[in-house]
């Protein structure tokens, strides 16, 4: 596995060409990183084939002043070893100050997505993201770039900037993978201490309550209020916001007639976890 550390290298390293997949992360690696970089070698495959670059840069610019960016968890070496291990071709390992140089003025915002529901828990969070996924892709110039269905919103401030701004990228949306007690992999759950830990599977267990409701044809308060006592009866857990939203644009809704989206930010001692859920209630297509 070729390990790039600048962007000079990383250009170096595609140059020859043929199809590339990239799989953006900040490192701290689980299994639910490998199966994006498993997704993105399918892909390859189903194109004829091609090769795989993983980048890993804790990007500054999408942590807000009171936020985790100094304690963001870091293990290049176990990391580089992972990938090596799941036949990664390539890992991309710039620094700050090679992303972003001095008297950089340019940004990319997705405006109304990047707004809402974890955008107004995070304000610039979805700017920071989608600023440098762009540089990534200038960079990197792939073919396909896989993101996790975790973060939900963020996969769709994604495909809104490709589409709005034709990158030639196609955007590979890959399932969340979870622990055996159904907790959602995170690079943030190795900050949880033991009680915490113990305590976060309670997300799934609420998502997997709310998402039968739906099925059955329950309304948003009854899946929102059910949403609420599970959690809420977790007392560790710290609820920041429950949201309902179209799955497809993640606008508010009035009722549950199509599939939604079911977001869950919930605080466990300083470690914000996210999770969500699509629920199809009865005879709703699909959403993709
Ligand atoms: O999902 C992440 O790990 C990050 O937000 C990403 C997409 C790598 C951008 O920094």
């Amino acid at each position: 596995m070729q390990i790039c550390r600048d962007k000079g290298a990383m250009r170096d390293w595609r140059s020859p060409g043929g199809r590339v997949a990239l799989v953006p992360t900040m490192g701290a690696l689980h299994d639910g990183h490998l199966s994006l970089v498993a997704h993105a070698r399918r892909w390859l495959d189903t194109q004829g084939g091609g090769r795989v670059v993983t980048s890993i840069f804790v990007n500054p610019t999408q942590f807000g002043p009171n936020e985790d960016l100094a304690t963001y968890p870091r293990d290049e070496e176990n990391d580089i070893a992972l990938l090596e291990q799941a036949g990664c071709d390539a890992v991309f390992l710039p620094t700050v100050a090679d992303i972003y140089r001095p008297g950089a003025q340019t940004v990319v915002e997705v405006t109304d997505l990047s707004r809402m529901l974890m955008g107004r828990l995070r304000p610039g969070h979805f700017r920071g993201v989608a600023t440098v996924v762009t540089k990534l892709f200038n960079i990197v110039r792939p073919d396909a770039a896989a993101f996790g269905e975790k973060d939900y919103q963020q996969l769709a401030v994604i495909r809104q900037m490709v589409a709005d701004l034709d990158m030639p990228v196609e955007i590979l949306p890959v399932p969340t993978v979870r622990e055996a007690d159904g907790l959602a992999m995170s690079s943030r759950n190795r900050r949880l201490s033991p009680g915490e830990r113990a305590a976060a599977p309670v997300l799934n267990r609420a998502l997997d309550q709310a998402q039968r409701m739906v099925a059955e044809g329950a309304g948003l308060s009854a899946t929102r209020a059910a949403l609420r006592r599970i959690i809420g009866a977790e007392p560790l857990a710290d609820i920041r916001s429950i949201d309902i939203r179209d799955a497809a644009t993640l606008s508010r809704i009035a009722m549950i007639q199509a599939p939604v989206v079911i977001l869950l930010a919930v605080r466990f001692g300083d470690v914000l976890l996210i999770d969500q859920r699509v629920a199809h209630p009865k005879g709703a297509p699909d959403v993709r």
